[in-house]
């Protein structure tokens, strides 16, 4: 598959390094000729990552992000949109009201996406392997469309996680949340990064719930 990745910064790095193992990995910068992505994938400006990937993924700052949605409009028309972003503000506190979510936004801005949340609860720095150490991490999967999930769930396993499709998209507005919580841990109280989320009881093979 080609994937496109909006972003340049340390989520689209890492899930660029993981992704491009199997896929064509496109990045969309801003600054192409600028930005430094260490691994060998291509870097362009942002409309044209989106219009060259099958698969977006979001990896920009939720500020950014109603500029960027105008740009790509277009081009993301019936593809899978894949939203990594928490809405931070610049004092990294909580930038939404706890009845909405960026996903829902994101789908509303982008009209005819397949919008799919996933990655935002998982620190940047384990994106790559999905895991901690060996043990493997949650990635929770919020969407509308069933196939959309499945591709992004398949996305996960290949990467290292257990994916766990937790329903529809309105279901971001837990999932966003507990980004918030994870921050606060990893940051507020000195845990570091090196912590992530995982459901209790769920085997390997089972996949998904
Ligand atoms: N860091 C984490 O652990 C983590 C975990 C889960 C989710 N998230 C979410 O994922 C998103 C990306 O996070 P990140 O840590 O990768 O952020 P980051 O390191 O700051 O990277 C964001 C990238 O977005 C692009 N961008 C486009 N418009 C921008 C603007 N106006 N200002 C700044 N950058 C802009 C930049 O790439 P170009 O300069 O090449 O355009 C930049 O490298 C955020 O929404 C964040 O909340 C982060």
């Amino acid at each position: 598959m080609k994937i496109a990745i909006i972003g340049t910064g340390n989520v689209a790095k890492n899930l660029g390094k993981a992704l491009s193992k199997k896929h064509e990995v496109i990045f969309g910068s801003r600054n192409p000729e600028m930005a430094k992505v260490d691994i060998n994938a291509k870097v362009t400006n942002i409309e044209d990552a989106a219009a060259q990937g099958d698969i977006i993924i979001l990896a920009i700052p939720y500020k950014a992000s109603d500029e960027i949605l105008q740009k790509i409009k277009d081009k993301a028309r019936n593809k899978v949109v894949i939203d990594v972003m928490n809405a931070l503000d610049e004092n990294f506190e909580w930038a939404k009201g706890f009845n909405e979510s960026v996903a829902e936004e994101v789908a509303k801005k982008l009209e005819n996406t397949k919008v799919v949340k996933a990655f935002n609860t998982v620190f940047a720095e384990n994106m790559s392997k999905g895991k901690i150490g060996r043990e493997k991490l949650t990635l929770l999967v919020a969407g509308d469309d069933e196939e959309a999930k499945r591709v992004v769930m398949d996305l996960g396993k290949e990467i290292g996680f257990i994916p766990v499709d937790v329903g529809n998209l309105k279901m971001a507005r837990y999932l966003e949340p507990m980004a918030l919580l994870l921050i606060n841990l990893g940051y507020n109280k000195k845990l570091g990064t090196a912590i992530g989320i995982k459901i209790a009881g769920i085997k390997d093979e089972k996949n998904a719930i």
